[in-house]
């Protein structure tokens, strides 16, 4: 049954999930359920994809992505896991719990997908359709809720398709969410923390503790709501943005046509597609910064689509801040 060209639904079966798994490492998006809400999933290492799932969100920034990974031992290809989180990881995956933790260098994940940090938020969902798919795939697929920006998280695939419609290729129908909120996020960078309360309950995690979960205190490098992530990628280096040419000394972050230079130059996109610019954005901010310079200068990007969400990051990267 086609909802509309471009967006299939398809009923949830071993056939559809195959199918499903195909399409991910296509590079494609799909929406699928898991027990807390339907997720809009892509690759997790492609980075292009994940732009494009930034895009079909309308996501006003580019806010973290989580990994979904089948297994806990999957999850630990991705993420250090430290004793507390070995523990909250085996008491409650698959489940409703989100852990985020530093992640390992090799870790797979796309730049774009961490917005750049160097902590990986993940999760083994407890449904079995996510589940198969999951394994089907065999690697990580990082997904948000599957509605548009500022909507509500869908628990069902009409919901999804209310706001995705024709902007994402797939959607795999399992029927309602159980638990219908989405996920416990906690941190495990030290005391454990939570971040934002959901469809497990702090009680059940304080048990198996044996201690309460840490506050959020509004300081720079905390979330200070759901969804709303204050701190941000920083690179050491000054960033000059709208810059027309760049300066002697300087590396450049390029952005369509860039000016003849010899310094170190990468490009986010020669052929000035914002897309591709987003997929490249963190890794190329943090090659640039590992060269070495002291300023980068950046070529001004268009402030349409994802040009947006781009240039919010740029202007974070940019902002003077205590070292
Ligand atoms: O139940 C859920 O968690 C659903 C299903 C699909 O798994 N997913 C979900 O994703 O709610 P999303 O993108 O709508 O919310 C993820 C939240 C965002 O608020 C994001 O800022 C936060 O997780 N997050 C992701 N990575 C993070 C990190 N490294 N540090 C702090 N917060 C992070
Ligand atoms: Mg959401």
């Amino acid at each position: 049954m086609n909802a509309e060209p471009g967006t299939r639904v398809q009923r949830a079966e071993k056939q559809s999930i195959e199918a499903a798994a195909v399409a991910l490492r296509q590079g494609g998006l799909v929406a699928f359920p898991t027990e807390t809400v339907y997720g809009l999933g892509a690759d997790a290492g492609n980075g292009e994809a994940i732009a494009r799932l930034y895009a079909a969100k309308g996501r006003p920034a580019f806010n973290p992505l989580i990994a979904h990974v089948s297994d806990v031992v999957a999850a630990r290809r991705i993420a250090i896991f430290d004793h507390d989180a070995e523990r909250l990881a085996a008491a409650f995956w698959p489940g409703p719990l989100t852990l985020v933790l530093p992640k390992r260098p090799d870790c797979g994940v796309a730049d774009l997908a961490l917005a750049g940090l160097d902590t990986v938020a993940v999760r083994v969902p407890d449904h079995p359709v996510a589940l198969t798919l999951l394994k089907a795939f065999g690697g990580p697929v990082v997904a948000p809720s599957a509605n548009r920006s500022g909507h509500v998280s869908p628990t069902s695939a009409a919901h999804v398709l209310a706001d995705l419609r024709g902007l994402i290729d797939l959607v795999i129908d399992g029927g309602l969410c159980e638990v219908g909120v989405e996920s416990t996020i906690v941190s495990c960078l030290g005391e454990p923390t939570l971040l934002r309360p959901g469809g497990l309950a702090r009680e059940a995690i304080e048990r198996v503790l044996g201690h309460p979960l840490a506050a959020v205190v509004a300081a720079e490098e905390t979330p200070l709501a759901p969804g709303m992530l204050a701190s941000h990628y920083a690179p050491k280096a000054q960033l000059r943005l709208d810059a027309d040419a760049p300066r002697d000394g300087e590396a450049l972050l390029a952005f369509g046509p860039a000016p003849e230079f010899a310094g170190t130059t990468f490009n986010l996109s020669p052929r000035g597609d914002l897309i591709e610019a987003a997929a490249n954005l963190f890794s190329h901010l943090r090659a640039l910064d590992t060269s070495g310079a002291k300023t980068i200068a950046v070529m001004s990007v268009p402030h349409e689509g994802l040009g947006e969400a781009i240039n919010d990051r740029l202007a974070r990267a940019a902002a003077p801040r205590q070292r």
